[in-house]
């Protein structure tokens, strides 16, 4: 069965709206393990606009099941990594004005940056990911690299309008994955996964970890809003 971690990413916006101490991803972090939930996923940005470095630390205090710290391959991020020690590091390309990250990783145009990238996480004994498109030059590059996993994005797949664009995109997840395998990579998936089309990349063989983030969080702030208005009408009464 594949692992569902959760990108808590959404929680720290809402925090940095009002540049305040709630809601706190580290209360989040614990209840989304509580419920269930196989690991904690958080992107620091070079721009810090919602994951901050104090979050970063307390979650490697406070999480009990597997922080994937997604990140740009920085110096600057690197060595953070390598003081915090998240169990993984996910690779992303970082464009300052983009809302959320909006490509995989061109692996083969940086691969001596990458080599270098992932040797010094590995040495630290933190896994290594790469977000990359479900592309074959995309997974050879990254056996090149030296990298664990490959974190195969699903943003193409869920952006389809069709069955037919929609099948077409799928099984491209499918054969990266099956690729990724026979090349002796892991596979995590994330990017646009929602209630309505995680089933299918969910069944994929091997597939590990999910990330997943805004549809999550989207919904929790709407099944939660009942209870809260209840809650403060209580108070008012
Ligand atoms: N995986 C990666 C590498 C991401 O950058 C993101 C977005 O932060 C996700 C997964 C989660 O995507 P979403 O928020 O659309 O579920």
């Amino acid at each position: 069965m594949a692992n569902l971690c959760v990108n808590i990413d959404h929680i720290a916006t809402l925090r940095q709206a009002r540049r305040d101490t709630e809601p706190d991803p580290i209360a989040a972090a614990m209840l989304v393990e509580q419920a269930g939930a196989g690991g904690i996923t958080v992107h620091l940005r070079e721009d810090r606009r919602h994951i901050q470095d104090r979050d970063v630390e307390l979650l490697r205090q406070v999480v009990r099941t597997k922080l994937n710290l997604e990140m740009a391959a920085t110096n600057e991020m690197v060595e953070i990594a390598c003081r915090i020690k998240p169990d993984e590091c996910t690779l992303v390309p970082e464009k300052r004005e983009e809302l959320t990250t909006e490509g995989g990783l061109d692996v083969s145009a940086q691969s001596s940056r990458l080599k270098v990238t992932c040797s010094r996480l590995r040495e630290a004994g933190i896994t290594v990911s790469l977000f990359i498109n479900p592309e074959a030059g995309q997974i050879a590059a990254a056996v090149e690299v030296g990298a664990d996993f490959v974190e195969l994005h699903t943003g193409a797949y869920a952006g389809t309008r069709n069955e037919k664009d929609n099948q077409m995109e799928f099984q491209k997840v499918v054969a990266g994955a099956k690729l990724a395998r026979q090349k002796g990579l892991r596979t995590n998936a994330g990017h646009g996964l929602t209630y309505r089309n995680v089933r299918p990349i969910a069944g994929i063989t091997d597939m590990e970890d999910l990330n997943i983030g805004h549809n999550i969080i989207a919904r929790a702030a709407l099944v939660g809003l009942d209870r809260a208005v209840r809650d403060m009408l209580e108070l008012i009464k």
